[in-house]
């Protein structure tokens, strides 16, 4: 597979969330039991989030659509456990996700860092309206994954 091919795979995947597939993904395929802790795939998100920022730093696009699409998917893993969480907060994620990606697509750093902007605000307008404000995620400063290299790949 060619990397240009890979990102288009990529990019597929990061299709707009709509508000039907939110909501259809309302019904939980695994018993509540079975279900990951919300806290967790935030945690999972969170580290996406500082990835998704570093790649975009280095020119990394690959890896930042790869990062890009990691989100949208932990996002809609959410939708689909908690039922409760507010689907309109879900969605409104689609437009910086979207954003997102063309910024990749176009390797425009100043696009990706608004977009990245948008995608942040997102994140705290849905720990603002469910009373976890105190959960205040920023633009990272420092790259904790000192075990993964987000130099671009070699071609
Ligand atoms: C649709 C709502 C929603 C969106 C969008 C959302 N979150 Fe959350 N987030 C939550 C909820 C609800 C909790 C609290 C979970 C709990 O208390 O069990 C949470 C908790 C968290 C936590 C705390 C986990 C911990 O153990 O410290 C982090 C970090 C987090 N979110 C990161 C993010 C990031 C980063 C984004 C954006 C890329 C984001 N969240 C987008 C609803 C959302």
């Amino acid at each position: 597979m060619t990397s240009r091919s890979f990102v288009a795979g990529v990019l597929a995947v990061v299709a707009s969330i709509s508000v039907a597939a939110a909501q259809q993904l309302n019904r939980s395929a695994l018993p509540a039991d079975a279900s990951p802790r919300l806290a967790d795939i935030m945690e999972a998100i969170q580290a996406r989030h500082i990835k998704l920022w570093f790649a975009g730093k280095n020119h990394n696009w690959d890896l930042a659509a790869y990062e890009a699409a990691q989100i949208r998917a932990r996002l809609e893993d959410a939708a689909r456990f908690y039922q409760d969480l507010p689907v309109t907060e879900v969605t409104t994620m689609g437009a910086p996700l979207d954003a997102l990606s063309e910024a990749v697509k176009a390797k425009d750093t100043t696009k990706f860092a608004s977009a990245f902007d948008q995608l942040t605000a997102g994140c705290n307008s849905c720990h603002q309206s469910i009373e976890r404000s105190f959960i205040a995620i920023q633009t990272p400063t420092a790259q904790p994954f000192s075990n993964q290299s987000f130099a671009p790949a070699k071609k």
